[in-house]
């Protein structure tokens, strides 16, 4: 159970704030023993109201990468906020940072930075509209690319022109894709796609490469634009745009969460051939140019380029993979693990409402281990082959729970 002091938050929230706790951080559909307030991160864990410690499998929904609290990157962001943060004009840090990415990753030959990831996705369609003279986007239904009416999962408060102009296709289906493409006509604007499916409560999908070089294709074909919305899985596949490996380069990237290791930053990116659309649409915001999230930032992707943080969460996460099947079966319980080893996703076999696997979660929030039910996890850098040895202990006490 939630304890006393997260529940009087609880109610406290719900005074004052629409729903109380709203959006992806609410546990209104957790299990009860998940707590709803943190009190600190440190690393790879986190604690609640009663000081009881987690391993979190969820870093912030994305965000932390590296560790919560990592010291070089706090350490550049605390520097740079005594410098200046949010200023009547941008910080050098703005420029530096811009040419480091472009310098870093393929296929990128500019980025505007904003806020949130939603800013980013938002800001691809404007320029992908800008630069066609087109309307129409084709994506992938159930996907998620943000909140904003045009995107916005719910009905509540979206208006019926909000998404007009869309037409959905099933993910890594290339015929279905081709379809949505003809219906679209010659008002096809943008063909928008997650570098993975990684849509909640289903299973998660790799990309398949067939259907990466069609879009490809046929956005070549068409001369709309192949945006690749990298804001959960940028850097946790690649250290470049998550698609370059299977020889696909989109024209719009959309960047957000780890960007700055935890620090408010996203960024649209693109190349040459959209870039003076890119300047043309109107987009801004209060604090899109602070500076000290930009410092983060680059310390953050100096480490990405320098270290072998991604290596680590793929051979984390493999390891987390093999030895919970095996831990599983011993129990009598089928898992399904889908998506990348280091953004798994852990459902059971035979439990379409989830029931059992909210069970097995809640089982393991009270063991100090914070696992998601239906939304993908993801690893981080600051975990430790201790800390999957101590999960997998977990989980085994876990399954012989909710056997019972
Ligand atoms: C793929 C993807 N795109 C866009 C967004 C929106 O990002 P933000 O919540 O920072 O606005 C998210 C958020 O989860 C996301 O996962």
């Amino acid at each position: 159970m939630r304890s006393e002091s997260d529940r009087t938050l609880c109610e406290r929230a719900a005074e004052v704030m629409p729903g109380g706790v709203y959006g992806h951080l609410s546990v209104a559909r957790l299990s009860s023993s998940h707590p709803q307030f943190f009190a600190r991160a440190k690393g790879a864990h986190l604690w609640d109201m009663e000081g009881r410690r987690y391993l979190d499998f969820m870093c912030a929904f994305g965000p932390n990468l590296l560790g919560y609290g990592h010291q070089a990157v706090d350490a550049a962001y605390v520097e740079q906020l005594a410098l200046g943060d949010v200023m009547t004009g941008p910080s050098p840090v703005a420029v530096e940072l811009a040419e480091t990415f472009v310098n870093m990753v393929d296929g990128v030959d500019w980025v505007l930075f904003c806020k949130n990831g939603n800013d980013a996705t938002t800001a691809a369609l404007m320029t992908a509209r800008k630069h066609t003279g087109r309307a129409t986007i084709v994506r992938a239904k159930g996907a998620y690319h943000g909140s904003a009416p045009w995107c916005a999962l719910g009905e509540a408060g979206v208006g019926p022109h909000d998404q007009a102009d869309q037409i959905f296709h099933r993910y890594n289906d290339v015929e279905d894709l081709e379809r949505a493409v003809k219906q679209a006509g010659k008002d096809l604007a943008a063909i928008f796609v997650s570098p993975i499916k990684h849509d909640i409560i289903v299973d998660q999908e790799l990309p398949d490469p067939a259907y990466a070089r069609r879009a490809r294709e046929l956005c070549d074909e068409t001369g709309a634009l192949l945006v690749v919305d990298n804001v959960r899985a940028g850097f946790r596949l690649t250290r470049g745009c998550s698609w370059t490996a299977m020889g696909v380069t989109p024209d719009l990237s959309s960047w957000g969460k780890a960007l700055a290791n935890g620090h408010a930053l996203s960024a649209l990116t693109g190349s040459n051939a959209c870039k003076s659309a890119a300047s043309k649409i109107f987009v801004t915001g209060s604090f899109w140019f602070a500076a000290a999230p930009m410092a983060a930032s680059l310390v953050t992707l100096k480490i990405i380029r320098e270290t072998d943080y991604l290596e680590h969460t793929i051979r984390l996460g493999e390891t987390l993979r093999t030895e919970l099947h095996s831990l599983a079966q011993n129990h009598g319980f089928g898992l399904k693990q889908t998506g990348p080893a280091q953004i798994p996703l852990i459902t059971f076999e035979d439990d379409a409402d989830l029931t059992l696997t909210r069970d097995w979660t809640g089982a393991l929030a009270r063991r100090g281990i914070y696992f998601h039910p239906y939304h993908n996890m993801f690893l981080c850098a600051a975990m430790t082959e201790a800390d999957i040895a101590h999960t997998l202990e977990q989980a085994d006490a876990a399954f012989a729970e909710v056997h019972s």
